[in-house]
């Protein structure tokens, strides 16, 4: 199954120059046998982070968009926010399993306040075309952007099967 991803990196210091756990995931993601449609860094903001969300899903057709960065507890830290405010719909199983596996690695998984929603994307006339994106937090570190890909890459397969309206 052909899944498109979209990756967002949400930093205040980082260029995409140097945005290693963004490269990491993208290479992940084809290794796996999937696509990336954009790949892009953001500065830690409500507006940017949120708007980039929407392009993503919206206009480069993204399935899947893997945000990295912005979850902790610092006051810049807007990502979760910034993903609630385009999306409906809660999935919290994925955040739950990515923390329960982080948990197992570090302590400090508990640190990071990501969540995982649906995103009724839209058309050109700003309507919900019947197709759900997805959209996953991750943390920003290699390291953790590495784990938290371990944690669920298995499932994404039937995520969006299911999302699509596909079925078992
Ligand atoms: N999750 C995993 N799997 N591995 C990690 O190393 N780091 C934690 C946590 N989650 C980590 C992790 C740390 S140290 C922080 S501060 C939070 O994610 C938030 O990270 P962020 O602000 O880069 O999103």
């Amino acid at each position: 199954m052909d899944i498109t991803f979209a990756i967002i990196t949400c930093s205040d210091t980082r260029d995409i120059t140097e945005d290693e756990a963004g490269a990491a995931l993208e290479s992940l993601i084809k290794e796996a046998g999937w696509s990336v449609c954009t790949h892009d860094v953001v500065q830690d903001d409500m507006r940017e982070i949120s708007t980039a969300i929407r392009t993503a899903t919206d206009d480069l057709a993204a399935d899947i968009v893997l945000t990295c960065g912005g979850t902790g507890l610092s006051p810049r830290d807007v990502t979760p926010e910034a993903t609630a405010a385009v999306c409906e719909r809660d999935v919290p199983g994925i955040a739950e399993a990515i923390r329960s596996y982080s948990l197992a690695k570090t302590r400090r998984a508990m640190l990071s306040r990501a969540c995982c929603m649906q995103r009724a994307v839209r058309g050109e006339d700003g309507l919900p075309m019947g197709k759900l994106a997805l959209v996953i937090n991750f943390p920003g570190s290699t390291k953790a952007a590495r784990e938290c890909w371990e944690a669920i890459a298995d499932q994404l397969e039937h995520a969006m099967q299911m999302s699509r309206g596909v079925g078992h």
